[in-house]
């Protein structure tokens, strides 16, 4: 049993808890109904501090719990310790726990737990009614003579502030009270519950320190371009939809590893630089390699295959490059993608697999994120809906779709929707400049113009969709069979499915070498996209291998590839070939995906594409 997050409460500890599982229930700490049967009646229980907790220090401390004493849940959400334990050593195991990690030696002495705990805004709710010390990044302020409200973010969540002059704060007052965004400050004083307000709690300050005091911070509460923003991406991360969504890929990165880690699969470490193409040879990243010329990888596959057979299932994971010219919402230069690979294994089960992890994906995210969710405006219900099983159809079926009165309705309905959106904007950007240049209130013409802008971003998005459309029409319309599917015919199948859809059996020509040829149908392999659901098209792309040495030697010349540098590649079919299958899915696509995001761009720390790798 572990215990994610911990609080000091009296004699008692609150603890935010996971089993071996890693399910940590909530962000907030409560302890997990499940798991009090496996506790009760222990005779020895292991606590453990996750590191993942900002500002607790990674440690371990083993109780022995007398049989008659054992650790209970009471309350629901209150993990008591024993009474046998000595009170003096309750409270240093409680004080330890809860004092803040100080990296840097210089830092000034917090006041010691017991007194005023120092803690993080993530654990409030385990300091209601007391006085607490908290530290952070002033991330907005609302001031008005005698008071004033800080809106506190501290890296695990946000807290509003509230400071009134009295006698306690006449001292700084003046100075915090006109702090400015981002400057660094220490903060002391009582918390309350407040559902209203940012976070939920409230700190009513009565001691305060400025550490730092920033100023012209750039990215101001007010709406900014993309393009700005990405120039700031290092400052960008501070804002709160920046914070959710690396918050939510860390989860996502985390059930990917537990997945196949759970499911029996050995991680195998696949190299970077590559003597060969692993996916189509146009998007290769050459690196000089000492005189030689080597590739950036664009896949872990080949080298997986070979371990494949060596551990049955395996998997690797990290980052792919591919130089893609096409700068769309759903391409980076630079993604993380996650990779099986199975021995004895035919598509169907490969399928069921891939099925498997990204329900697994999808219900995590659900779970331990359902409210940042919301707060990105995600549909809850559409990911609810990612259960078991998937819609399976082929290539030929996905052609028959776009060619159908169905996918001319929808797109028909689209552009009727969208230029109606269009129209209501242009009306409601007119009054909002109204109220702008307008002889109002500052700060209501100051929300208006904000808003303006944000309605202008939409329309021109809109319009730009709205224009399209036709093109998209024609091109369902004329797919021909044995093209490959255009990022527009993805997005149309994928929304005439209610969940995500598997495309298999494409035409061999659109498809990589190594994928099996289907012995009943030679025009075609024996693999699958999975298109997510809500029009975001592929996440995941997979196939069985083709196994049978003659007729992969065939498809490497038959796509003109080095036959050497596959030499080694080849003996995996000379030597113990079997049946065996994998697939890759795109982490950033994936939690795209799952955010509800529009662009591929905001789901990684550090996107690099097109043009684009500064910072
Ligand atoms: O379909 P792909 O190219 O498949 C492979 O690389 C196989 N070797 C995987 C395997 O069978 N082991 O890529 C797999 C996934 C795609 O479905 C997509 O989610 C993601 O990787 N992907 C990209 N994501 C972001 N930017 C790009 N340029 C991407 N290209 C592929
Ligand atoms: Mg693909």
């Amino acid at each position: 049993m572990f215990i994610a997050g911990i609080a000091q409460h009296k004699r008692h500890l609150t603890g935010c808890v996971h089993d071996e599982q890693g399910w940590i229930a909530s962000s907030r700490p409560h302890a997990s109904a499940s798991l009090r049967p496996a506790v009760r009646g222990a005779t020895q229980v292991s606590l453990h501090v996750a590191p993942q907790k900002h500002g607790t220090r990674s440690r371990s401390l083993r109780l022995v719990v007398p049989p008659s004493r054992s650790l209970s849940g009471s309350g629901g959400s209150l993990l008591s310790l024993p009474r046998s334990l000595p009170k003096v050593r309750l409270r240093r195991i409680a004080s330890s726990l809860c004092s803040p990690h100080i990296a840097n030696p210089r830092a000034p002495p917090y006041k010691t737990a017991m007194e005023t705990p120092t803690t993080t805004i993530r654990e409030l709710d385990g300091y209601v009614g007391q006085r607490v010390t908290l530290s952070g990044w002033v991330y907005n302020t609302r001031a008005s003579g005698k008071i004033a409200f800080i809106i506190l973010r501290d890296g695990t969540g946000r807290c509003q502030c509230v400071l009134e002059k009295n006698e306690n704060t006449e001292p700084f007052f003046d100075d915090l009270k006109k702090v400015s965004q981002e400057s660094t400050i220490r903060v002391t004083g009582t918390v309350s519950k407040e559902e209203r307000a940012t976070g939920g709690y409230e700190l009513k300050i009565d001691d305060a320190t400025i550490l730092h005091e920033t100023h012209d911070y750039p990215i101001t509460p007010k709406p900014h371009g993309v393009e700005f923003l990405m120039k700031h991406r290092h400052l960008w991360f501070r804002s709160h939809r920046q914070w959710l969504i690396l918050r939510i890929r860390a989860t996502v990165v985390d059930q990917i590893r537990r997945f196949f880690n759970d499911h029996g699969y050995v991680l195998i470490d696949t190299p970077m630089f590559a003597p060969a193409a692993g996916e189509g040879a146009q998007t290769l990243f050459q690196v000089d390699y000492f005189g030689d010329m080597v590739y950036l990888a664009q896949t872990g596959q080949l080298y997986l295959e070979a371990a494949c057979m060596a551990h049955r299932k395996v998997y690797c994971f990290g980052p792919t490059f591919r130089a893609e010219k096409s700068k769309t919402r759903r391409h980076l230069t630079e993604f993380w993608m996650v990779e099986p690979e199975i021995a004895f294994c035919y598509l169907p089960e490969l399928m069921d697999v891939a099925e498997d992890f990204v329900v697994s994906i999808a219900q995590r995210v659900l779970r331990d994120h359902r409210e940042d969710l919301i707060e990105l405006g995600r549909n809850i219900e559409d990911l609810e809906a990612v259960q078991k099983p998937f819609h399976r159809i082929t290539y030929t079926e996905a052609a028959e779709l776009l060619h159908s009165d169905k996918a001319k309705a929808l797109l028909e309905k689209d552009l009727e929707e969208k230029t109606a959106r269009v129209a209501e904007l242009d009306t409601k950007i007119e009054e909002l400049e109204e109220i702008a240049k307008g002889g109002g209130k500052q700060w209501k013409k100051d929300k208006a113009a904000a808003e303006a802008i944000e309605c202008r971003e939409e329309r021109s998005e809109l319009q730009e969709q709205v224009s399209n459309i036709p093109h998209h029409l024609e091109l369902a319309a004329g797919f021909e069979w044995g093209s490959d599917l255009g990022g527009s015919d993805e997005t149309i199948i994928s929304r005439l499915h209610d969940r995500p859809v598997f495309v298999t059996h494409y035409p061999k020509q659109v498809k990589a070498f190594y994928m099996r040829e289907d012995r009943d149908d030679p025009r075609v392999i024996e693999g699958f996209d999975l298109l997510a659901s809500q029009g975001f098209g592929e996440i995941i792309g997979g196939s069985a291998r083709e196994e049978d040495f003659d007729r992969l030697v065939a498809r490497v010349r038959e796509e003109g590839l080095p036959e050497h540098e596959y030499e080694w590649y080849l003996d995996l079919r000379r030597y113990g070939s079997v049946p065996h299958g994998g697939f890759g899915l795109g982490v950033e696509r994936t939690i795209a995906w799952i955010c509800g995001l529009k662009h591929i761009r905001e789901t990684i720390p550090y996107p690099r594409m097109m043009g684009k790798f500064y910072p």
